[in-house]
């Protein structure tokens, strides 16, 4: 159905670029024209020379348009949270200009527990028009790669570990950021779950995981939001690289999705001519890089889509149809964006980008624990507030790879605390993390660590109230790029630290930053816990908003927090299942990914997906269900029962009917929406509509989608193991 509108898209696009021709209009540069006589135009003038030029960099960040014709060139930039500052034209040195300092918006993990789809429309909007604003045509991101692994270095840069969560939550993002003109460059494209061997490790994963899990949020985006770029992933599956592996991008993506996008190479993930002609790439960026640490005496028309393609076109070896198939999707992505009529000027550091920063960060931060309700905090009650941790001062917006940011605010936790709580504020650092940004070691001192520790034990016995704050970092083996934690463990001797503090004074409230989940020895020793993942600019406010009570918290785990490292569902298969042995990985958890092996295989979590707790409590009435338009749909009473007005995320987990010759997840979630703001005593109905496919299951035997006859049981509660109220309904 869709390839014949797009077979008549092209045809009538095709005449009317004929008419315009013979007419001598310039259709391409014809604002209001049809985006595809746009393209056919543009095309049809155009010399081969200068459609290969289309198709890689002619700089770090930019892709080449054509100058005779007055067509432009693409801007592009990273990434997920904010415009990375302006680097050189040809290198990784910054460029060290002056007006490049922006807003850094939270971690899209922090984004996926706000469970907001408004947020993250919000969101999109904003971190768009701060990239307009910066002339840039294309962002590096968002990123919805899977956490399959609570060590990957780069799980803050993504959504968490359901595909239904992450594809929903991207979807508003992508939209409102292509209504300001700006194109996401959805990454990485695909099996990107790990930054270990991320540039040469193969990906063994089975079809039914591949598309139930690991393609399901690129889908959905694909679907939903018609992302207009898409960056392909570093590593291998099926023995071919991502960046150009033709079953993934042509015969999955382009073919099977219909996408009518440019698929753009991460930088340095273009290996060979052939492949990268044939196998569906569109625009080669950073060729010639290992890792980025170092340039080639390579020129831009050395890359495997410049000159080298360009000889086998003009050998006959490669068709010119491909050449155009490729020149029409980076054509259709400059009309979209560089010579859109509607793309907005946009904006940088203005308060209503601030505004949203905070919010997210407020919806973001996810309460774990709030014995005796120390929470909110009551200042009147503590004289002396000591406030431990690198993290309560450490700019957690620098470092972290290809997502650092550069600034013009930065509020730090301690600043926000002693401007909420003046001086009864007090500060010690307690750890340091020897700040090896992009050193591969932390350097630490034994000695200046232990003297770190001294002095915070020593303050905190005049202390009445301590909040630790530390958790992970931007550092290389924590949250950072191109590396993996190598533990489940805090670094720096934190668990100790916090532990003695406890022991000191029990008043200890402990909030962590960080994209992962870690392990808390001490948890039982403190009387509250607070993760925030990573907040931005407004980090200081969000979080002392939350923790004063001025914002009551709704953020809701992404991920699952297990007890201990070995409950992860590919442990206990050992390195082949991650992170792989001879560059090869093999996804043995198959499709029981995160809570999908918890919930199945009844393995306690410490926290499960879905899990926040909030200042008040909300009661949920008797669903009803029915089915129209092909989609199930679910209403539910919810009421706050509590004394403060807040936020509530209802979850439905679906159980479809089992299957003889397949093993299906206990629970898989399948809708959610989050209330408005209800005060006490207030009711809202939430509304809740699945289309039925989304409860399909994929089939290996035919290779596709099949939806089971049957009952299925509908769990609506307020985490993946907090069911307050089942319905059923039944699948003819
Ligand atoms: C990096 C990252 C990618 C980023 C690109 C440009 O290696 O993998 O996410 O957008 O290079 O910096």
């Amino acid at each position: 159905m869709i390839t014949r509108s797009i077979k008549k898209a092209s045809l009538m696009a095709a005449a009317m670029a004929l008419t315009a021709l013979q007419s001598g209009a310039q259709t391409y540069l014809n604002p209001n024209a049809p985006i595809e006589a746009r393209v056919q135009d543009a095309l049809s003038r155009m010399t081969t020379h200068e459609k290969i030029k289309l198709l890689h960099a002619q700089s770090k960040f930019t892709s080449a348009g054509v100058p005779r014709l007055g067509i432009r060139q693409l801007n592009m930039d990273d990434g997920p949270h904010g415009v990375r500052e302006e680097l050189e034209w040809n290198t990784w040195s910054p460029a060290r200009w002056t007006n490049d300092s922006i807003v850094a918006f939270p971690s899209l993990t922090c984004l996926a527990s706000t469970w907001n789809r408004d947020l993250s429309s919000a969101y999109g909007n904003a971190v768009s028009e701060e990239f307009a604003f910066r002339g840039k045509d294309i962002m590096l991101g968002p990123g919805v790669n899977i956490q399959r692994t609570p060590l990957n270095g780069r799980a803050f840069e993504y959504m968490g570990e359901d595909p239904y969560l992450a594809g929903e939550m991207v979807v508003p993002y992508i939209q409102a950021a292509q209504r300001n003109g700006v194109a996401c460059c959805l990454k990485h494209f695909v099996l990107n779950d790990q930054e270990i061997d991320r540039f040469s490790v193969n990906v063994n994963v089975s079809e039914r995981a591949m598309n139930e899990i690991y393609l399901e949020p690129f889908k959905r985006a694909v679907e939903k939001a018609n992302v207009w770029t898409i960056m392909g992933s570093y590593n291998l599956w099926n023995g071919v690289h991502c960046c150009h592996n033709d079953a993934l991008l042509n015969g999955i993506l382009k073919k099977g999705w219909n996408w009518d996008g440019a698929l753009v190479s991460d930088w340095g993930g273009t290996t060979n001519t052939w492949e990268a002609a044939t196998g569906g790439l569109d625009i080669e960026m950073g060729t010639y890089t290992d890792g980025k640490t170092k340039e080639s005496e390579f020129t831009y028309d050395d890359y495997y889509l410049a000159n080298p393609f360009e000889k086998l076109i003009e050998e006959g070896k490669v068709p010119m149809s491909v050449l155009d198939e490729k020149a029409s999707r980076v054509l259709r992505t400059i009309f979209r964006t560089a010579m859109n009529p509607k793309k907005v000027i946009g904006s940088q550091c203005s308060e209503a980008h601030y505004d949203v920063c905070r919010q997210v960060g407020e919806e973001g931060i996810v309460l774990l624990k709030n014995e005796k309700n120390i929470l909110p905090l009551d200042a009147s009650k503590y004289q002396k507030i000591l406030v431990v941790g690198e993290n309560a001062t450490r700019s957690l917006t620098q470092g972290g790879g290809s997502s650092e940011l550069k600034t013009l605010r930065d509020v730090s936790p301690l600043e926000a605390f002693q401007t909420l709580y003046g001086d009864k504020i007090d500060y010690a650092q307690g750890y340091y993390s020897g700040r090896a940004i992009y050193d591969h070691v932390d350097r630490i001192d034994p000695e200046k660590q232990a003297t770190l520790k001294a002095e915070a034990l020593n303050k905190a016995k005049s202390a009445d109230l301590i909040i630790f704050v530390g958790g992970l970092n931007k550092n290389h083996r924590q949250d950072c790029e191109n590396g993996d934690r190598e533990s489940y463990d805090l670094s720096y001797g934190q668990n100790e630290l916090i532990a003695e503090l406890a022991k000191i004074q029990k008043n200890t409230i402990v909030v962590t930053f960080g994209g992962n989940p870690y392990a808390m020895p001490w948890l039982n020793q403190v009387k509250a816990l607070a993760h925030c993942w990573y907040l931005g600019s407004e980090a200081g406010t969000a979080l002392t908003n939350v923790l004063s009570g001025k914002v009551c918290p709704s953020g809701k785990l992404p991920v699952t927090f297990a007890q201990k490292y070995e409950d992860y569902p590919y442990v206990a298969f050992g390195a082949e299942a991650y992170p792989g042995v001879n560059k090869q990985v093999y996804y043995k958890e198959d499709i029981f990914v995160g809570y999908r092996h918890f919930t199945t295989n009844n393995v306690k979590p410490l926290f499960p997906f879905g899990y926040g707790l909030s200042y008040t409590t909300f009661s949920y009435g008797k669903p009803t269900v029915k089915q129209e338009n092909g989609n199930v749909v679910v209403s539910v009473e919810v009421t706050n029962q509590g004394k403060m007005a807040g936020k509530e995320v209802v979850q439905i987990y679906a159980t479809a009917p089992l299957l003889s010759n397949i093993p299906r997840a206990a629970k898989e979630l399948k809708g959610f929406a989050k209330t408005r703001t209800l005060q006490p005593g207030e009711t809202e109905i939430v509304r809740i509509s699945i289309p039925k496919d989304d409860l399909r299951h994929y089939d290996e035997n035919t290779h596709g989608w099949a939806l089971t006859k049957g009952i299925y049981t509908l769990q609506v509660g307020t985490n993946v193991n907090d069911i307050r109220r089942c319905v059923t309904t039944t699948i003819d």
